[in-house]
């Protein structure tokens, strides 16, 4: 199931009050003991070996309550003035995102648009993990590379790129296979166990100019999604 852009406001709803109204009361309890195992893990240095895995099992708890409060409008208007409060200022105030900041409100999601998923990215926080590839490479391969992953994309990526250079892409095509579809899939669909982008459709997190993915290969990228307490 794809969640729609009303419910994913909602899914920053899980405070206890809102819970309780929706008639949710069982989550209240699980989320009770989230919190705690989420404040031992800020408070060690050497967290237990089973405590990551502890709160995403209560994570994934949460998953059903979430997709029931999508029906409760108290809930979702909750839930929007919480995006406002505290998502915004990245993902826009119509959660459409901008360059470094995932549109929340399409179906491509980076890390999955499951319940589970969304959750565990609030909950958890996320770090993008591209690596920079110029030491390994090199600039040639960055640019091969580079013509390969815009050749992907249904228009090249940017119109601005003209014509692509069939040499090159077919030189990338065999980078990509051997550095890249470990993450980015064969396919370049891309993993959500890897946070990796669709490279094969029109959306673009850095842009799809080619300089610009150029410089995504050449120095990488790592955007980083905080997790915390809402305001
Ligand atoms: C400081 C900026 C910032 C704030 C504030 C922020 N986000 Fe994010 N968010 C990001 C970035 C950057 C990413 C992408 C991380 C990556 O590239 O791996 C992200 C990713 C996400 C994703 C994953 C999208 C996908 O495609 O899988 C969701 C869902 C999300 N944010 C929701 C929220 C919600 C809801 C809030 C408010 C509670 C919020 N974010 C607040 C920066 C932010
Ligand atoms: C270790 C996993 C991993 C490998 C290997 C990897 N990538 Fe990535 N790539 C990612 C992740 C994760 C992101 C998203 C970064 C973020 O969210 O900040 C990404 C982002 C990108 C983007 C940006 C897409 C956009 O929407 O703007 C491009 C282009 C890209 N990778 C191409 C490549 C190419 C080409 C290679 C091989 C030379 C490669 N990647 C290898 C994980 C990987």
């Amino acid at each position: 199931m794809n969640l729609n852009r009303t419910t994913k406001y909602l899914l920053i709803t899980l405070k206890k009050s809102i819970l309780v109204k929706a008639d949710a009361a069982g989550a209240t309890t699980t989320l009770g003991t989230l919190n705690e195992l989420q404040a031992t893990m800020r408070r060690s240095e050497n967290p237990p070996a089973d405590l990551q895995t502890k709160i995403d099992e209560k994570v994934a708890e949460l998953a059903p309550y979430v997709e029931k409060l999508s029906e409760n409008p108290n809930a979702l208007k909750v839930g929007s003035r919480l995006f406002l409060q505290n998502c915004s200022v990245c993902h826009g105030s119509n959660a459409k995102g901008a360059t470094g900041y995932p549109n929340l409100t399409d179906n491509d999601w980076l890390y999955g648009g499951e319940a589970s998923n969304i959750l565990t990215t609030l909950h958890n926080g996320r770090i993008g993990g591209m690596p920079a590839w110029r030491d390994q490479i090199g600039e040639d391969g960055v640019r091969a590379a580079s013509e390969y992953v815009l050749s992907l994309s249904p228009n090249n990526g940017s119109k601005s790129n003209g014509e692509l250079d069939q040499t090159l892409v077919n030189q990338g095509e065999a980078i990509f296979k051997q550095q890249c579809a470990l993450c980015h899939s064969e396919s370049g669909k891309g993993m959500i166990s890897a946070g990796a982008p669709n490279l094969t459709d029109n959306i673009w997190l850095y842009g799809g100019e080619r300089e610009t993915v150029r410089n995504t290969l050449r120095y990488g990228r790592a955007g980083v999604m905080l997790s915390g307490k809402l305001s």
